[in-house]
């Protein structure tokens, strides 16, 4: 993406692993699904099936560590074995991948419409990475109240941070808000603050891949710098997100473990090396945005005020 949309067809476990660790799949919601349905593939009945999913669970959870919604979706096919009751156990499993993909989709829509009671008509919105249908089910997270207020006719803009290294925001997200009709502008990730100091942003809207108890929210690299600005220019700061990446489980933000990626990502661009052979190099793919700076959380019950998070 962009130049080629092309849909990768996995017929194994191992297929779906590479699609997680490779970013063919990506955005915390779908690389859930991904994985409820990877759990399934080529898995056939016996007594052991148990053990085999285990086994399974454990080796997909290692794909990528930050988006709860892969351990998650692992963890929701492993109860299916332990609380069924008769019937066929494959079939069972099954229909739970299916109800997984199913209830995000619907997800998103609720979150399209709670958040779009944030948008008003002439709004200016920025977002970062690739919060959208790409990264989902349907529709996205944080760009699910866009659409929404497309589709009531609201006029709005929409300003997209490139997103380095690996630019999602302009190869994912440009891409479908270009092809929905929604007004928007690329960015590079530094000019954020400069059209804030303008008053050119209204309403800052970013998904995330985990959200720690306390309400410190972890999504891609860069999000932290605009809830810094966001506090400094007072402009609104929210985080959409299904429940399934609240994780009652991590006390605060500093528990998330946050995934460090290959350094070619930084040193490269499009294959060509934009850094000197052997420079030395960080690449986190996520920060964590403190509650504090958060001013509410969009899910598809409510729109929550941070630090009221109990489950
Ligand atoms: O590394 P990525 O592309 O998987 O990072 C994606 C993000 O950070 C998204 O903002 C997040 O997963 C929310 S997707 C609805």
């Amino acid at each position: 993406m962009p130049h080629e949309e092309r849909i990768l067809v996995c017929k194994s476990i191992e297929d779906v692993h590479e699609a997680i660790t490779t970013l063919a799949v990506r955005g915390a919601p779908a690389i859930g699904i991904a994985a409820a349905y990877g759990m399934l593939l080529g898995l056939e009945d016996g007594y052991s099936l148990k053990d085999e999913l285990t086994k399974r669970a454990e080796y997909l959870v290692n794909a990528r560590p930050t988006a709860v919604n892969l351990s998650w979706a692992v963890d929701r096919i492993l109860k299916i074995i332990d609380t069924s009751g008769p019937g066929d156990i494959l079939e069972l499993l099954e229909r739970e991948a299916v109800t997984i993909h199913e209830e995000d989709r619907v997800a998103c829509g609720r979150i399209g419409e709670h958040g779009v009671s944030l948008i008003d008509h002439g709004m200016n919105i920025l977002t970062h990475c690739n919060a959208g249908a790409l990264a989902v089910s349907e529709l996205g997270t944080a760009l699910a109240p866009i659409y929404c207020a497309k589709e009531r006719n609201l006029d709005i803009h929409v300003y997209v941070d490139e997103t380095r290294p690996l630019l999602q925001g302009a190869r994912l997200t440009m891409y479908e808000l270009m092809r929905a009709g929604v007004d928007c502008t690329l960015l590079t990730d530094n000019m954020a603050a400069h059209l804030m100091s303008q008053g050119k942003i209204d309403l800052v809207l970013v998904g995330a891949d985990r959200i720690a108890a306390n309400g410190d929210a972890a999504n891609k690299i860069g999000t932290l710098n605009l809830a810094v600005l966001c506090q400094y220019f007072d402009i609104p700061f929210y985080v959409a997100c299904p429940t399934s990446t609240l994780d009652s489980d991590t006390a605060t933000g500093a528990d998330i473990v946050i995934e460090e990626r290959a350094a070619q990502e930084v040193t490269q661009l499009g294959g060509v090396a934009i850094a000197p052979e052997g420079a030395d190099v960080r690449n986190p793919a996520f920060d964590v945005t403190p509650a504090s700076l958060i001013t509410g959380i969009i899910t598809e019950e409510e729109i929550m005020v941070v630090g009221s998070i109990t489950s």
